[in-house]
């Protein structure tokens, strides 16, 4: 009983010290789980997202601001572009919109067609609006279905982890039509 006794007050202590060591900087401490709401178990949630992309024209949603190098056409290395469009939930561009894609892609293979993404989904429906997914990863175009790690969030995704799978549905010279599926866990 004693020697349960010191064991839970070295414990105690130790964690009692580990935290004023950490703070002894002023400007970094521990912080108890509960406060971030993380002593819950967290759950992992499916989205499914749609979008469509115009490459020309006036409102064109998906532009290239840094062409590819002049001998890597065929790779698109070196290429820079800025994506945002709306996000559905069915296949068809009028369906009803739950959010936004945003971010950049940028043509990094000197050898294949692969682009980096980093792109923030944002949703704008019910307990999800206003938070947002980031997804950074390599997107080899010439695969039917590619996956992207998520690499964190905010608001409803802070702490979030997993990763998303895309697919192509359509390409042409001026629009396309491409699936997500978003796979997250989070508290
Ligand atoms: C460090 O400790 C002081 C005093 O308890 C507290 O006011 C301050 O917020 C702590 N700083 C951090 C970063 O936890
Ligand atoms: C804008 O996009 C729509 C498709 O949503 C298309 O029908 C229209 O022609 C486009 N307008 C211009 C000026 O590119
Ligand atoms: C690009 O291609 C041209 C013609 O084939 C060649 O002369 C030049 O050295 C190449 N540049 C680089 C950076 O590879
Ligand atoms: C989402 O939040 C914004 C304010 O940040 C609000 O204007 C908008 O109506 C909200 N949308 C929905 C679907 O609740």
């Amino acid at each position: 009983m004693a020697s349960k006794f010191l064991i839970f007050s070295l414990l105690v202590s130790f964690q009692v010290l580990t935290s004023t060591l950490a703070n002894e900087t002023g400007f970094v401490g521990t912080l108890n789980r509960k406060e971030l709401g993380l002593h819950k178990k967290d759950k992992v949630s499916h989205f499914k997202f749609f979008f469509h992309e115009r490459f020309t024209g006036s409102n064109a949603t998906s532009v290239t601001v840094v062409p590819s190098l002049p001998n890597y056409t065929a790779t698109s290395f070196g290429l820079v572009g800025i994506t945002d469009n709306a996000l559905t939930v069915g296949q068809e561009p009028n369906s009803k919109v739950v959010g936004r894609i945003e971010g950049l892609y940028a043509g990094t293979s000197q050898t294949e067609f692969n682009l980096l993404v980093v792109v923030n989904f944002l949703l704008t429906e019910g307990k999800y609006n206003g938070s947002t997914i980031a997804v950074l990863g390599r997107n080899r175009l010439s695969l039917k279905v590619r996956e992207l790690p998520v690499i964190g969030g905010s608001g409803v995704f802070k702490f979030a982890t997993g990763y998303a799978e895309t697919k192509t549905l359509y390409l042409d010279a001026d629009r396309s039509t491409i699936e997500y599926n978003i796979y997250v866990s989070h508290y």
